[in-house]
Formats: C-alpha cells, sequence, structure tokens
C-alpha cells in the first residue's frame, strides 16, 4: 500500500517488500544492493532547486531560503543546486513566481550539463515540456543564439513556455510536432537531446500511484519510439557533434538496447564516448539482457540507481558523429515582421528611462496581435518546423495603456530608471496575491503614479498600478500566482499573461 501526505513530494512507498513484489524484481541482478534500493524507493525524494544565472548568485539564493527556515544542502557536482527538504513547496515561494531559481530533480539535471554545451551552438531538444532541461540548455548558450525546444504534446509545449517565461529565457523557439518526424529542412545541430518519453520507473519516489501500473510491457512497446527518435537525433546531428540520450526508468529495454540498435544502424558514423559524472555516483551501462550480449561499448552509459544518490532512477549516453562527414548547408531561416515596432520600443523608453541602444541585444517582433516578442538578437528561428513562439512575450499592445507583461517586466525591470517601486515585506506578500495595498508614506510622496514596476530587495516582482487614488493594485497574473485564491494550477502548467 502506499500513502501521500498531501505535502511536496513527501509521499512514500511504505515497504521495501512491495518493492520486491512488483515488476522491478527483474531488476534484482543488476543492482548491487538490493536492500538498499528498495529501502531508497520506500523515501520521499529530496527536493532540489537551481538558482537561475540570469537572476541571483546561488548563495544569495541559499541565504533567501535560510532566512525562510528552509535548512539548503550544496548538491556535489552541481554548482548552482541547493537541496531542500522533501516536504517544502517551493513552487509555492515568492522568490519562484518570479523566475529566481528552478525546481528540478538532481538527476534530472545532469543531461545539460553533460553536452558540452557553449554560447554559438544551434541546439535542439527533441521532447523538451514541461522544459527544466530547456532552460538549463538555454542558459549554458548564454541566453542567447538559437535552441529549438519541441514537444507533440501541446498542452504541454505550453507548461513549457511559462517556464521559460518565468525564468527570462529569450533564445528558444518552441514547436510542437512529432520529433522522429523531424524535418531535413530545419537543417542540422550541433547538439542534440533526446530526453526520450518513457516508463518513468525511475520517478517512483515522486510519483508513488506508478507502483500499481508498472509493467514491463511498456518498456517493449515504448522502445521503437524510442528508437525513431534517437535516429532522427543522428540524422539531424551535425558531423562532430553530440547527442545526449536520457530516460528517468531502469528498464534495458528502453536504454542500453536503444542505444545498442542505433548504434548498430551507424556503424561508421556514430560512437559513444565517455563523460564522466562529477560529485554522482554511476554504474557502467549493463552489456547482457535477457540472453542478449550487448557490445562492450555499452558500457560507457552511465545508470544512476537511486540508492547511490539519494536521487530519483536515470540513464545517460553521449553519442558523438563523426567529424569528417559532409555538412549540410545552413538552412532557410522563419521570415517574421520586425518592422513598425520602433514606436512600441520608443513609449517604454520614454515611460521607463532603457538606456540609448538598450535594444540592440534583442530583436523585437510581432507573432500574435496582443503583442511584441524579445528575441535574443542573434536567434534565428528556423523556417520548419512551423513555430508556436519564439522568445518571450514582453509588451502587451492590445492593452490602453500599453503595459510590459509579467515576463517582460521580469526580464526587463531592473533596467528601467523611472517608475520603480520598492515594496516592503508585507506589500510584496499582498502583491503575490494580487491584492490591493496602500503605499507607505515614503511611496505617497513619489510622483510616480500609473503603471510602475515593482521589486523587494531589488528583485523585480512584475507590474503594478499606483492609483492617484493612493492604492497600489497588484497585476501579478493569477496562474502565476503561488499564493493566488482559488483553485491553484501548479506552476509547471501555468500559461503566462
Ligand atoms: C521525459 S519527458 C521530457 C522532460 C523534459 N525534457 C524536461 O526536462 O522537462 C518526455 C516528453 O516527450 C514528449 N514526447 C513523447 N513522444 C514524443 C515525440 N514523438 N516527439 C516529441 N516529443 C514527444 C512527451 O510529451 C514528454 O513531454
Amino acid at each position: 500500500m502506499t500513502e501521500r501526505t498531501g505535502r511536496g513530494n513527501a509521499a512514500s512507498v511504505n515497504a521495501p517488500a512491495e518493492i520486491s513484489a512488483s515488476p522491478l524484481a527483474r531488476y534484482r541482478e543488476l543492482v548491487d544492493d538490493w536492500d538498499a534500493f528498495a529501502a531508497a524507493l520506500c523515501r520521499p525524494l529530496p527536493g532540489c532547486v537551481w538558482a537561475n544565472p540570469a537572476r541571483i548568485g546561488v548563495e544569495d539564493l541559499a541565504a533567501l531560503l535560510v532566512e525562510q527556515g528552509v535548512s539548503v544542502q550544496p548538491v556535489p557536482g552541481l554548482p548552482r543546486a541547493l537541496a531542500v527538504p522533501a516536504s517544502f513547496r517551493t513552487g509555492q515561494q515568492w522568490w519562484y513566481c518570479i523566475g529566481l531559481a528552478h525546481a528540478q530533480e538532481v538527476v534530472s539535471q545532469l543531461p545539460a550539463t553533460l553536452m558540452d554545451l557553449e554560447p554559438g551552438q544551434r541546439v535542439l531538444d527533441m521532447c523538451a515540456a514541461p522544459g527544466g532541461k530547456t532552460a538549463q540548455i538555454a542558459f549554458a548558450l548564454d541566453n542567447r543564439g538559437t535552441l529549438v525546444a519541441n514537444d507533440i504534446s501541446f498542452m504541454r509545449i505550453k507548461a513549457l513556455q511559462g517556464n521559460l517565461d518565468r525564468l527570462g529565457v529569450v533564445n528558444v523557439t518552441t514547436t510542437c510536432s512529432d520529433a522522429a518526424n523531424w524535418p531535413t529542412a530545419s537543417g542540422q545541430f550541433d547538439r542534440i537531446l533526446v530526453d526520450a518519453p518513457c516508463s518513468s520507473e525511475g520517478t517512483l519516489r515522486r510519483n508513488v500511484s506508478l507502483l500499481q501500473r508498472l509493467d514491463p510491457a511498456n518498456s517493449e512497446r515504448l522502445g521503437p519510439r524510442q528508437r525513431a527518435l534517437l535516429r532522427k537525433a543522428v540524422q539531424r546531428c551535425r558531423p562532430g557533434g553530440r547527442i545526449l540520450y536520457s530516460t528517468c526508468t531502469f528498464a534495458p529495454e528502453e536504454n542500453e538496447l536503444v542505444v545498442a540498435d542505433i548504434l548498430a544502424e551507424f556503424p561508421d558514423d556514430l560512437r559513444l564516448i565517455q563523460v564522466s559524472v562529477p560529485g554522482f555516483r554511476t554504474r557502467p551501462g549493463i552489456t547482457e539482457w535477457c540472453g542478449r550480449t550487448l557490445p562492450p561499448e555499452l558500457a560507457l552509459c552511465h545508470r544512476f540507481w537511486p540508492h547511490h544518490n539519494d536521487s530519483g532512477g536515470f540513464f545517460i549516453a553521449v553519442l558523438e558523429k563523426r567529424a569528417d562527414l559532409p555538412a549540410e548547408p545552413e538552412p532557410r531561416r522563419a521570415t517574421g515582421s520586425e518592422d513598425g515596432n520602433d514606436d512600441w520600443l520608443a513609449g517604454l523608453d520614454a515611460k521607463y528611462g532603457f538606456a540609448d541602444g538598450y535594444w540592440d541585444r534583442y530583436r523585437v517582433n510581432r507573432q500574435t496581435r496582443r503583442g511584441l516578442h524579445l528575441m535574443a538578437a542573434d536567434h534565428v528561428p528556423p523556417a520548419v518546423p512551423k513555430a508556436e513562439g519564439s522568445g518571450l512575450f514582453f509588451h502587451r499592445t492590445n492593452a490602453k495603456p500599453p503595459k510590459p507583461t509579467t515576463a517582460g517586466a521580469l526580464l526587463l525591470g531592473r533596467d528601467a530608471a523611472r517608475f520603480r517601486l520598492e515594496l516592503t515585506e508585507d506589500q510584496r506578500d499582498a502583491y503575490m496575491r494580487r491584492e490591493t495595498f496602500a503605499p507607505t508614506d515614503e511611496q505617497k510622496g513619489l510622483n510616480e503614479v500609473g503603471q510602475v514596476i515593482v521589486s523587494y530587495r531589488g528583485h523585480v516582482l512584475g507590474v503594478a498600478i499606483f492609483h492617484r487614488s493612493g492604492v497600489i493594485e497588484s497585476q501579478f497574473p493569477r496562474r502565476w500566482s503561488g499564493c493566488a485564491p482559488g483553485p491553484r494550477q501548479a506552476l509547471d502548467t501555468a500559461i503566462p499573461d
């Protein structure tokens, strides 16, 4: 039997005997210490957050948490990450809602660190939603250049876009398609992540009901799709480029067997490469399973067992495409209207006092009738497949008066020279609850009424209206607000304003 405590991640399988009686027992021979493995699966999974490199240092984030009475631990091998208690409700914290941090399981953070990412690379994230790894990749590219994040699920793409907007990512184009049919005309990529759909056995510690649904037949069923995705990644990878294949499952049918079959399909063009995973204890990929012997290089894959790092289960293979193959020509780029936006930017400059040349680091275009999107200046969306969106929706021009979106304010607000309002702690909480609240005497003395960018301790919170009547009205979007009244929508399914 399983039990939910209803607090954060703090739910767990009750007894190791349940693990031993489940389909996971077929991995007995693969695990070095079955009792420790089963016991680990019965403990709630510790939480983890990483500090947004564009917004806060990890020491300052740790200080915010400690001030709240939360115990935090550094995570060896992940310098921007902090482990937090399993019961901590990360998504409801004010600093989370304004994109100072992102919650992501520790092993889930590893793929982006093993892709050898550098600014200037063209990167494809084939199965990207809800986007934790996409955001990590975006920042590893310094929030510049071109990252294409695809997912087959439209709803999950919306969740991904919500996360990217909250975190202030401007170098991503999102697409919604079956990545197994990813078009050749999209060109080649220096790095491709295939974080494949899988049976998710490794997520049992945070998804206890999964125990009742475990079925090895799922792994057999998923194999063809995983092979199709990895095959397409090989085809779309630039010569000399790198592909990272990952799953959160223990099943060899979804891990080593998939990788072995794709290596066999491209015997001269593809090889597994050795990568080290500092700070983590890993086991080599297996080379024997159910009577099948795999090539010895499969041992270069990494298996992450829950009892070794107090984590979920995970699998990673890093592949490299031969460098001396002929490269394809650069793809056609998407055309989009970038004209006619200068007046809107001039309006923002006039009100908020952005420095001369401020917009040069961005491309601004109109993707919807509602307003303007902001992309990194060197972001080049491919012409195909059709983009769901590129960059960040930052300025609502169909409002009277036009106003920055919350994502826009979070991204640009600290560079505004005027119409800034620093809030007290109580005002901050009222603002995050979307309330109207009274200004302090000092704030009343300011002459900046109307639309203002509000902050707390210098961290921009969003947009408010300072009414002449003497009240401040929060414009924080309901769906972004962890503290908002009414049924709360999980942040990773939030759709931005
Ligand atoms: C393991 S999850 C990805 C998690 C994501 N990389 C992250 O870090 O947040 C797998 C994703 O693959 C998507 N997916 C499933 N089949 C797909 C396909 N054929 N093409 C593209 N995406 C697919 C699912 O919708 C799901 O969002």
